[in-house]
This record gives C-alpha cells, sequence and structure tokens, in this order.
C-alpha cells in the first residue's frame, strides 16, 4: 500500500489553501451545532487549543472575519503557508506553549472570557492505545478546566479525545456543565482512527 497517495480530504485541503485535512472536521462540526450561528448578532470570542498547523484557526477567520477574536495555542508554530496575513490581523494572537501548563493556561485565559473553546489537541500516539487513550483524556481533562473558569455561561465546547472505557464518565461530566452533551465523529475522521470529539452545549453557569 502507498501511505504517500494523498487523500480526499488531504488533497481537497491543499486545494482549499487550508494546512490540514482536520479542518473538515471542524467544518462538518460547526454546521451541524450551529457553533458559529451566535456571531450574526455580536463577536464571537474563540479560543483553539491544539491550533497547529492552523487549519481550525484559518477556518474560523476566513468564515467570520471580524466578527470574532481568535485566541490560538499550540505546542508548534503554526503553519503560514496558507494564511495570507490573517494571522497578523488584530483580531488574531498565538501563544506557542504547553497547554497543561499553569504559565500558558494563565496567559490564554487573560484574553477571555470566550463564548466557544475548540479543542483538536492530541498527544504524539505511541500505537499502545491504553497509553495514548489516558494521554488524550488528561489533555481533554486540561481543556475541561479552561472551559470550567473561561467559557461563558452559554458557550460552547468541542474537544478532541480518543475513545476508550473512560470516555462515558467524561461525558457524564460534560452533562453536568452544559444543557447538552454529545460525542460525534466527523466524515473527516480516519474509519481506522479512534478519535471522536465531544461537544458540550450550551455552559450552565
Ligand atoms: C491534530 S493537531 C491539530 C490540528 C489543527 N486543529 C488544525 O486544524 O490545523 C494536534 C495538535 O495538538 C498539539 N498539542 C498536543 N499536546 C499539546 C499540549 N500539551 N499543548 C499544546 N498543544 C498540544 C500538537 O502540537 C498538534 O499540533
Amino acid at each position: 500500500m502507498n501511505y504517500q497517495k494523498p487523500d480526499y480530504w488531504a488533497d481537497r485541503a491543499r486545494k482549499e489553501a487550508y494546512p490540514a485535512r482536520s479542518v473538515y472536521k471542524l467544518k462538518e462540526i460547526e454546521e451541524k451545532f450551529g457553533l458559529f450561528k451566535r456571531a450574526v448578532s455580536g463577536t464571537l470570542h474563540i479560543l483553539d487549543l491544539g491550533a497547529a498547523p492552523g487549519s481550525w484557526s484559518l477556518y474560523s477567520l476566513r468564515k467570520l472575519h471580524v466578527r470574532c477574536t481568535l485566541t490560538a495555542a499550540d505546542l508548534n508554530e503554526l503553519s503560514r503557508q496558507y494564511d495570507a496575513g490573517l494571522f497578523d490581523g488584530d483580531n488574531f494572537s498565538f501563544i506557542q506553549g504547553d497547554i497543561t501548563r499553569t504559565e500558558t493556561r494563565e496567559a490564554l485565559l487573560l484574553r477571555g472570557p470566550f463564548d466557544l473553546m475548540m479543542s483538536d489537541a492530541a498527544p504524539s500516539t505511541t500505537g499502545n492505545r491504553q497509553v495514548d487513550t489516558c494521554r488524550s483524556l488528561d489533555l481533554a481533562e486540561a481543556v475541561l478546566t479552561y472551559a470550567e473558569s473561561g467559557l461563558k455561561r452559554g458557550g460552547n465546547l468541542v474537544l478532541k479525545v480518543f475513545q476508550g472505557s473512560e470516555t462515558v464518565d467524561f461525558l457524564k461530566r460534560i452533562r453536568s456543565i452544559f444543557f447538552a452533551g454529545k460525542t460525534f465523529k466527523p466524515e473527516a475522521c480516519r474509519p481506522t482512527s479512534f478519535e471522536t470529539y465531544i461537544i458540550g452545549l450550551g455552559k450552565l453557569k
């Protein structure tokens, strides 16, 4: 098998000038759950965690323009290949750092409160499903602490998690913090991947 052969989503991302195929996961989630709707009547303040190479940020900036402010963070730098200056805009800021560290968290939350938090953050995989799932859950827990203190009442959360036995309990916690909590696997996820997205809609307080 030729693993280099670009698949449909990667090919489409290149044609539409996005640095990663993951943009189509956000597109599907955003459209299905109406995550950008609130920008119709005002500015949407968004936090994008695990943002590199930058497709989710780029998608949001292209779709919302000045109707959003976007704060992004990642261990790695963003790709500047396709942003056409959008990452230099006044409504965008980026912090390079580990989102699980206190100093990164404090710096990011200072830019809040946010209407929407989205996290596509994923650990480097080891191939050991138990280890990978556990690390992914640690990241999801960290993201949830951001949401607990920095997401506005009524705000929405999207986060990636590798599915495991703990996912059910995590979803229960989401449902205690949000009006509704759902899991959703977009079409652009590789069929073999055990990632899924957890969506928290309407933070209760
Ligand atoms: C799948 S990629 C995100 C793709 C991105 N949504 C896009 O569309 O371009 C996952 C990212 O999570 C980041 N990440 C993983 N652990 C992190 C951590 N502790 N702090 C910050 N970023 C992290 C990785 O560096 C990687 O860039």
